[in-house]
């Protein structure tokens, strides 16, 4: 079993590409496992406790229960547009998580975890994060230089983790487990912030009225990032279904970007320490979506093309392929509108598509749709790229993993022009051409396999033009299909279908 989560985003906008980002390298982790025979949990959510939530409801004038309604529905539809197939959809305003925060709350205090002091210092609520006094200047603007936002000043009799405590543990698991932070450049930030020491983390908050209560003591709610991390447990039923929280946990992948490192990689596992509880596997955090050098968001809206846009005007699995292909993953990636035109047009209507095309077209010129088995030419070669392939999609290689099948639909296109197929047919040498046309539907084959986790509709598209069909979910039958151990009698073609058509703006 493998558990696979992303953050719990916030819903006090729309999703953008950003949090689609995170969302989409987990939809194709877990499509990959499961066309390799694995099961798989995917947990995805919506951290609703949070001020700017409040405070974005509040602006909008309506209850903000409502509101948390209505942009958690928007975040479903987008991500159904987008073929994200997540298997639970948490949200913290459940009852199924308010329980959980607030069975461990007490959990905690009852073990000396949490112990309760007077707070001062500074809160940012668009971070949702406390600043000590040391850390902010006499302007009182957040010190998170993407943020810089006005300063609250909190005052107040509040509840203390007690992170200092887990120092010494932490620091020694992860020199013991290098590879439970992925890239090695976060581990080192990891590493070194704890050696300079932890302090205990304020984990309440007065005088806010939107959040889950602290147990026996309703006039402080608890502090939201303590509350959203136990999400990756409340939805697989800690501690009221301990079996099927077995089941799960410890998680194999928590997937976040590089903004909330330290939340995961300092704060949580110190809470599954006080918890006795297994820490996740692995840690993997990406780096931003930048324009121009700056990180998208939502509340700058730096990408003039918006999800919605993107979606009007591309397929999903465009979307999916760009954010997927562009750059190295871990280290931010600088996307725009004509750098996704570019690919598009180039790699997946040029290249992909028209192989797609062209070979289904003379398949059904010459050979009326039915091409019978032929000589092999090709599999020796694919099982090389496969290996790649999947070394590079285990690493988070993601853009070497394209590469490894845009150069198979080079090589097949280049294997076009040297066998030039009209000239095979006019000269009547038939043979050579079924065998040239069967071995370019084998490489359509098994490329569709190996694109099927980051574009999964195309991926159907093109297998069912070359009459392969499944249903959606039934990896087995896919597997089957795309393997490189088997082949057809005879590939009987459907019509055909363009499947990325050229994007003329
Ligand atoms: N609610 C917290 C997470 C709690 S997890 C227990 C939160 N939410 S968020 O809505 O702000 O989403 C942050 C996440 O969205 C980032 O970690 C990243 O996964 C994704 N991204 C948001 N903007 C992004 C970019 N510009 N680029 C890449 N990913 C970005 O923080």
């Amino acid at each position: 079993m493998i558990y696979i989560t992303t953050p719990i985003y916030y819903p006090n906008a729309e999703p953008h590409i950003g949090t689609a980002y995170t969302t989409i390298v987990a939809d194709t982790l877990t499509r990959y496992y499961r066309l390799r025979g694995e099961e798989v949990f995917f947990l995805t959510g919506t951290d609703e406790n949070s001020l700017k939530v409040d405070k974005a409801a509040k602006r909008e004038g309506i209850s903000t229960k409502q509101y948390v309604d209505q942009i958690v529905e928007r975040f479903k539809e987008y991500w159904e547009k987008l073929d994200i197939k997540y298997d639970d959809f948490i949200r913290t305003t459940e009852e199924r998580h308010r329980r959980t925060v607030q069975y461990v709350f007490k959990y905690m205090m009852e073990r000396g975890y949490i112990y309760r002091s007077h707070y001062e210092g500074w809160y940012c609520v668009h971070c949702e994060t406390f600043w000590p006094k040391s850390k902010v200047g006499t302007e009182h603007r957040c010190p998170n230089p993407e943020c810089g936002r006005e300063l609250q000043w909190v005052g107040e009799e509040n509840y203390f983790f007690k992170l200092s405590e887990f120092a010494d543990k932490l620091l020694e698991t992860y020199e013991a487990n290098p590879d439970m932070i992925f890239p090695e450049s976060r581990y080192n930030e990891v590493v070194s912030f704890i050696k300079h020491g932890l302090e205990d983390q304020c984990v309440s908050r007065s005088s806010v009225q939107w959040g889950i209560p602290i147990p026996d003591d309703p006039t402080h709610v608890v502090y939201v990032w303590f509350d959203a991390l136990l999400n990756y447990i409340s939805a697989i039923g800690y501690p009221y279904d301990m079996d099927r929280f077995r089941k799960y946990w410890p998680a194999d992948l928590h997937l976040i970007g590089k903004d909330i490192l330290r939340f995961h990689a300092v704060i949580w596992p110190a809470m599954l320490m006080a918890l006795n509880l297994p820490l996740p596997r692995k840690i993997v955090a990406h780096g931003w979506l930048v324009s121009g050098g700056q990180k998208i968001s939502k509340s700058r809206g730096g990408f003039q093309l918006t999800l919605k846009d993107l979606l009007q005007r591309f397929p999903a699995d465009a979307i999916r392929y760009y954010l997927l292909r562009e750059g190295s993953f871990g280290q931010d990636l600088e996307v725009s509108p004509e750098g996704f035109i570019e690919r598009y047009n180039r790699e997946l209507a040029n290249d992909w598509g028209n192989l797609v095309s062209r070979v289904i077209s003379m398949g059904h010129k010459y050979f009326k749709g039915m091409i019978s088995k032929s000589e092999d030419k090709i599999k020796a070669d694919f099982v090389r790229v496969k290996a790649r392939y999947d070394n590079a999609i285990q690493e988070y290689r993601f853009s070497v993993a394209v590469q490894e099948i845009l150069d198979i639909v080079y090589q097949l296109n280049a294997m076009v022009e040297r066998e030039r197929p009209w000239e095979l047919n006019r000269a009547g040498k038939r043979s050579q051409l079924e065998t040239l046309l069967w071995n370019l539907l084998e490489g359509i084959r098994l490329t569709a396999g190996l694109a099927y986790p980051i574009m999964p509709t195309s991926s159907k598209i093109i297998l069912k033009q070359l009459g392969l069909n499944f249903d959606e979910g039934d990896y087995r039958t896919l597997r089957e299909l795309t393997s490189v151990n088997w082949s057809p009698q005879t590939y009987t073609l459907a019509q055909k279908v363009i499947v990325f058509p050229r994007y003329q703006p």
